[in-house]
């Protein structure tokens, strides 16, 4: 298949020049643009497009992408809160992703997090390196005892559990369809409210829907364990950022760990340390010492980003071939 693989970065040409190799081969065009209404033309005459988490796949880009012959959305990740699937379904576009590439990149991510914030690894760092030895404000906890609330227990959320588990933490869990693999590791199904009242630790790992949008809102907060750590790993928009900064700024929210951000499409993924940072709310993240944030980099593993590679490609190859893919998305 022609594929135009828009977002590319120098890490997703590398890996998937090297899949294309072994796998059925397709004729691959790496574009740096970002996905939008602006570029969709350059997606013409191309039967497919590879696209990754802050490319813009709604209705519009869909028409534009269609009337330029384009019968595939090959998504590089695993959600897909980017792309309007009744529109896509309307207009005969097939939609595969990546479901699953690897889940221990993202939980692995997110207990560096917990463990950067709980022992201000952070701040420690600079303190060593401008000869300042002192401990006064490093001050961490066990984790062992502690109480972990996972919020989604799909394949990253298990894998937390996992990690957690083998910290010694109680694990307790929230999610529309229980994991039986939770429950064997010793993690307990509760309401949303009773683990946000327990949890010293809340850690969020279901997708954004209309559902959870917004799930840590300032009612949320409010129902929080005083100096509680919340981390984000996986869409910036379940979390309120305006609340969760009156809950850091009142002492409600301990700490914050952030992979991902409400607005991080005009901000993560590119070099923008020459220019002003335009994002207040963003700016004010910054400024607490409790918080520490990444720039969406919880999947960026070797071992994931062969995987994607291979999984997109052999998605293609499925579809080309069968005209059917287990990895595609209805509407
Ligand atoms: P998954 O589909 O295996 O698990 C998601 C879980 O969330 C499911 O068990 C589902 O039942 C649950 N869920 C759905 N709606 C819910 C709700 N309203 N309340 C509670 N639970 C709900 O997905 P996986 O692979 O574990 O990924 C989870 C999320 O992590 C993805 O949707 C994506 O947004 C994010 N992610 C972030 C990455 C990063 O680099 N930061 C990389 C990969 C994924």
């Amino acid at each position: 298949m022609k594929v135009a693989v828009f977002s590319t970065k120098p890490y997703d040409e590398k890996f998937f020049q090297q899949a294309n190799q072994k796998a059925h081969p397709h004729e691959l065009v790496f574009l740096e643009a970002r996905l939008n209404h602006a570029t969709a033309a350059l997606a013409h005459g191309f039967e497919a497009v590879c696209v990754f988490v802050n490319d813009q796949v709604d209705a519009t880009v869909l028409e534009k992408l269609s009337e330029g012959g384009t019968r595939v959305v090959a998504l590089r990740c695993a959600g897909f809160n980017n792309v309007d699937l009744k529109a896509a379904q309307r207009l005969g576009v097939d939609v595969v992703r990546v479901p699953a590439y690897s889940p221990y990149a993202v939980a692995e991510h997110t207990v560096a997090l917990i463990m950067t914030l709980n022992r201000q690894i952070h701040r420690a760092y600079h303190r060593v390196r401008d000869g300042n030895f002192a401990l006064d404000g490093l001050l961490g906890f066990d984790l062992h005892g502690r109480t972990v609330g996972v919020v989604g227990t799909g394949q990253i959320g298990v894998e937390v559990v996992r990690i957690m588990r083998g910290f010694g933490c109680n694990v307790l869990c929230y999610d529309l369809h229980p994991n039986r693999e939770a429950g064997q590791l010793g993690a307990e199904y509760v309401e949303l409210d009773a683990l946000f009242r327990d949890a010293d630790i809340v850690t969020l790992h279901c997708p954004l829907t209309p559902e959870t949008h917004h799930l840590i809102d300032a009612e949320a907060v409010a129902k929080m364990k005083q100096g509680v750590m919340v981390i984000n790993t996986s869409r910036g928009a379940i979390v309120d950022t305006g609340a969760i900064i009156d809950g850091l700024k009142s002492g409600q929210v301990g700490y914050l760990g952030l992979d991902v951000y409400e607005e991080e499409g005009d901000l993560f993924f590119e070099d923008l340390s020459n220019l002003v940072l335009k994002d207040d709310v963003f700016a004010r993240l910054l400024t607490f010492p409790n918080v520490v944030i990444t720039g969406h980099q919880a999947f960026f593993t070797r071992n994931a980003l062969e995987s994607i590679a291979q999984t997109t490609l052999g998605n293609l190859t499925e579809l080309e071939q069968s005209g059917q893919c287990a990895n595609q998305l209805s509407g």
